[in-house]
């Protein structure tokens, strides 16, 4: 049996709309029971737009909600950003911060991700924080020294991060959407060394957070990745669109706690 609760979160991306949404959730709601939810976090972050269906699908179930990203920024002239406060008003419980495809394509340097989490946190409103290497990096041995980078840079929050609200998520970009996933070994090597990088950052949760692995995460392969020991569950992407994955991936998750 781990410490850790561990916790499967469903990235739905820009993806779907109001009627696949309901489908989705009432499915999630009718697979999700107490008894699950009891041994295995859940969560789902779907688009803004879907939020507050989502919330009302999903009042009274085991199924936490969160967001895609969050404002660096208390509410003021900010067009286009959203507030931690404004998700907290929402019913949301996390958002997720640094997502390789925000660091890619929308600007998110270490920086932006470190006010972004920080904001979220000072306001009570969990992160789920992303790191993880391209390919060009794994080939080019620069595995660690990407995560050590993106992990110190958290420095700042690090007396902020308690164990129930600062999740990170390791998200190799290579194997995000490719079908390709990180072997157990080498996902378990990313997480012990994250973990050792985050006690260096002045995390004293460093032990107790959840580090979640991401990246072409299936039915089929979760269990041997959430087995192994610094795996505390998974942060899903296009498996989370359909609901019988999603929930084989959420008990395989509970199975692997023992
Ligand atoms: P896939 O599960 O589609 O590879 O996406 C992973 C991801 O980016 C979750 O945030």
């Amino acid at each position: 049996m781990r410490s850790r609760k561990p916790l499967v979160v469903g990235n739905w991306k820009m993806n779907g709309d109001r009627a696949s949404g309901e489908r989705l959730l009432s499915a999630l709601v009718k697979g999700v029971d107490a008894a699950l939810g009891a041994r295995v976090g859940v969560a789902v972050c779907p688009p803004y737009p879907y939020l507050e269906q989502a919330r009302a699908a999903l009042e009274g179930a085991p199924i936490e909600l969160g967001a895609q990203d969050v404002s660096s920024f208390d509410n003021g002239a900010y067009t286009g950003e959203v507030s931690a406060t404004m998700l907290l008003d929402f019913g949301c419980r996390w958002a997720i911060v640094g997502h390789s495809e925000r660091r890619a394509l929308f600007g998110d340097d270490d920086e932006a991700v470190v006010a972004k989490a920080g904001r979220a946190l000072e306001h009570g409103l969990g992160v789920i924080v992303c790191v993880g290497e391209t390919l060009d990096e794994r080939e080019g041995e620069l595995t660690e020294t990407v995560l050590a980078r993106q992990v110190g840079a958290l420095k700042a929050i690090g007396s902020k991060a308690d164990a129930q609200r600062f999740v990170v998520a390791y998200e190799p970009v290579w194997a995000i959407g490719t079908g390709r996933t990180a072997s157990p070994e080498q996902a378990q090597s990313a997480h012990a060394f994250i973990r050792a990088r985050l006690a260096d950052a002045g995390f004293a949760a460093a032990t107790n957070t959840r580090i979640l692995y991401g990246g072409s995460v299936k039915p089929a392969n979760a269990e041997s990745l959430f087995a192994m020991p610094d795996i505390d569950g998974g942060l899903i992407g296009g498996a989370a669109l359909s609901a019988d994955d999603f929930i084989a991936i959420a008990r395989a998750a509970a199975n692997a706690q023992g």
